[in-house]
């Protein structure tokens, strides 16, 4: 089993990314924490307590984490594809949620490092605040953390939040650099340039209703999502973007990686949130540590894949 820790902003997506945490055999999940992103930090936390009881983990500790990001404060969240509850408007359908940790997430992630005999995989799936805070807080810990999964960024796609910068970065540039281009955990990124080529569609979310009561539960929450989408890019299919991670956490090889190093504009100007990826390959390689960046994967294979986690109730 891969021991996991969640780290998410629910959110339509970190929802299905989260059942496939919690409801695959081979993840051994022991924390999810929460932080500021795709709706507040309360509305996060809130949301992932619910969605573990929904998918029957009171099991799993849930550690509320940081409300706002480490540097500058931001006023935008994503309420037009969320939906104002983060759940598109079905939070309250979810549940009932499971208990919040007496620790709060920082805590939370360094505990469950310190008790591991293994190495943790950590999913990032939101803004990176609480990552950035472990790794400047307990240094001591990076050893014990075996990866880094993070949904975010972009490499040619261009960004989600501005014209520049994908949301999660863009939710904390600083916290994003300092995980990115100043850690020697090894990194798998999945940037925008990936997530938006795997897009679920209206047939296919009915298709999942059918399934049962988690399937049914997920899909219900697409409505805001899918009328965004089809506002911004003309079809009604929805890019489930931290799902694509969390595979990746579980299965390594889901996606293919080119290692390039990648830095973060943390500027106050147009640029600001933007990843910039070093593609000059060995030459980057030679001066600055790489990390993997997901730029191809099997669409098909991985909906196919999502299909069966999401499929069976627990
Ligand atoms: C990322 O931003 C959020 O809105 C999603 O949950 C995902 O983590 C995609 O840019
Ligand atoms: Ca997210």
């Amino acid at each position: 089993m891969i021991p996991l820790i969640v780290d998410t902003d629910p959110g339509v997506d970190d929802a299905f990314a989260l059942a496939v945490a919690a409801l695959s055999p081979e993840a051994d999940l022991r924390a999810v924490t929460t932080v500021h992103g795709n709706v507040d930090v309360e509305r996060t936390t809130d949301n992932a307590r619910r969605l573990l009881g929904t998918f029957g983990r009171p099991d799993v500790p849930v550690g509320r984490g940081a409300g706002v990001p480490l540097v500058h404060a931001i006023e935008q969240r994503s309420d037009d594809i969320h939906g104002g509850d983060g759940l598109g408007g079905r939070a309250a359908d979810f549940g009932p949620p499971v208990a919040e940790s007496s620790l709060r997430a920082v805590a939370l992630m360094a505990s469950v490092l310190e008790a591991s005999t293994e190495p943790v995989t950590i999913a990032a799936i939101g803004p990176f605040t609480n990552i950035a805070t472990l790794l400047s807080a307990r240094p001591d810990l990076e050893e014990r953390i075996g990866r880094f999964v993070l949904m975010g960024g972009s490499i040619a796609f261009g960004g989600n939040v501005s014209a520049a910068a994908e949301f999660n970065v863009w939710g904390d540039p600083e916290a994003a650099r300092r995980v990115l281009a100043a850690s020697n955990v090894p990194t798998t990124m999945v940037p925008l340039d990936l997530t938006m080529r795997i897009t679920l569609s209206a047939d296919w979310l009915d298709d999942l209703a059918t399934t049962g009561p988690i399937g049914a539960a997920l899909a219900s929450t697409r409505e805001s999502y899918l009328a965004a989408y089809s506002a911004r890019f003309g079809h009604a299919a929805m890019a489930v973007h931290d799902a694509v991670a969390l595979l990746e956490a579980l299965t390594p090889g889901t996606v293919t990686t080119t290692p390039m190093p990648v830095d973060v504009d943390t500027s106050t100007g147009p640029g600001r949130g933007s990843t910039i990826a070093d593609m000059r390959g060995a030459e980057a390689i030679a001066v600055a540590r790489p990390v993997d960046v997901a730029l191809e994967a099997d669409a098909t294979a991985v909906r196919a894949e999502l299909r069966r986690r999401l499929a069976s109730p627990p």
